[in-house]
């Protein structure tokens, strides 16, 4: 039998990519940054199968449903045009809760597929095709910050050292999003009378934020990446319908660490397509900034990560 596991990470993204410019190349309208995070991955394994009418794809130790064995199978075209296989992922995130399991699932199915089918492809031509599976995930299949830029199928390294920094990922909700990405960033992209001003505005960031990380600044990196996961929020809430992903304790602990940060001046937080908060640190003040968020977050669970690699083969 043959087979290829590869390991991918979730990335987060300090400044965000929230709609496409031209969704069949899939070109995002802003440039987005982001990071690898060491605890949150999927591992897939692409096996050889006697079935050769269909793949068969199993998600977390189940047979996946039939639209996701439509989309796993259709991505799979961009790797095989007759082999049938057996694909199988196992999310150590929660998966479609806002923390980018499709981000480690995608990039992790690639990097095992480009083994897999000898395809050679490089890091750089793996992400463009990547991003056909879900465009962040096409950032997961490099370490150190990454950048994809608007309107393009550019994806790379930003040419700086990794900064010292870490974040709380606070499971405000582990529940699967009643809202897919794909959906909400059309929606928000078709009827947000705010959408052109954030596009705007985000590329303007992402400029400043390249700057901010080649310079080490953390406090300029945390500043724009709040600012870019707000503003996407707003674009959001003033879609027709409204999408609102925050809950009632999304919005307690936002208040919290609004406080906090008045006060401390040493963290900043994001948010994705989902409840839960991350708060951006630098790793130096972790401790005392762990005790500060276990006074402000009782009953809800609180992981440290750091930046973690690109995707890797493993077996
Ligand atoms: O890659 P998708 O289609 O799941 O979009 C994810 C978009 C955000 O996570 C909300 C932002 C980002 O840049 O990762």
């Amino acid at each position: 039998m043959k087979k290829t596991t590869a390991k991918a990470n979730i990335n987060i993204a300090l400044c965000k990519y929230w709609g496409k410019a031209d969704s069949v190349n899939v070109y995002p309208t802003t440039t987005s940054i982001s990071f690898t995070l060491d605890k949150f991955y999927t591992i897939t394994s692409i096996e050889s199968q006697s079935n050769q009418q269909q793949h068969t794809i199993i998600i977390n130790n189940q047979q996946a449903n039939e639209l996701d064995t439509l989309k796993v199978a259709r991505f799979l075209d961009y790797f095989t045009d007759n082999e049938k296989v057996c694909v199988r992922s196992t999310n150590f995130v929660p998966t479609k809760a806002g923390l980018a399991s499709s981000a480690s699932a995608y990039a992790s199915i690639a990097k095992a597929a480009n083994q897999y089918f000898d395809k050679g492809y490089s890091d750089e031509v793996l992400a463009k095709v990547t991003r056909f599976g879900s465009g962040s995930a096409s950032r997961s299949i490099f370490p150190n910050f990454v950048k994809w830029t608007a309107n393009t199928d550019n994806i790379e390294m930003i040419d700086a050292p990794m900064m010292d920094i870490g974040m709380f990922v606070l499971m405000i909700d582990e529940k699967s999003k009643k809202i897919a990405s794909t959906q909400a960033m059309e929606l928000s992209k078709n009827t947000s009378w705010i959408y052109d001003h954030w596009v705007e505005r985000a590329n303007k960031q992402a400029i400043d934020m390249e700057q901010a990380i080649i310079n080490n600044d953390f406090h300029k990196v945390g500043e724009i990446a709040q600012d870019s996961a707000m503003s996407m929020h707003m674009t959001m809430m003033s879609s027709t319908p409204s999408i609102v992903y925050f809950q009632p304790k999304t919005i307690e602990i936002m208040h919290q660490l609004l406080l906090l940060q008045q006060t401390s001046n040493q963290l900043y937080f994001t948010m994705d397509a989902g409840p839960n908060i991350k708060v951006l640190i630098e790793h130096k003040n972790k401790e005392k900034i762990y005790k500060q968020l276990k006074e402000i977050c009782k009953g809800i669970e609180i992981i440290y990560s750091q930046p973690a690699k690109g995707a890797i083969i493993i077996e």
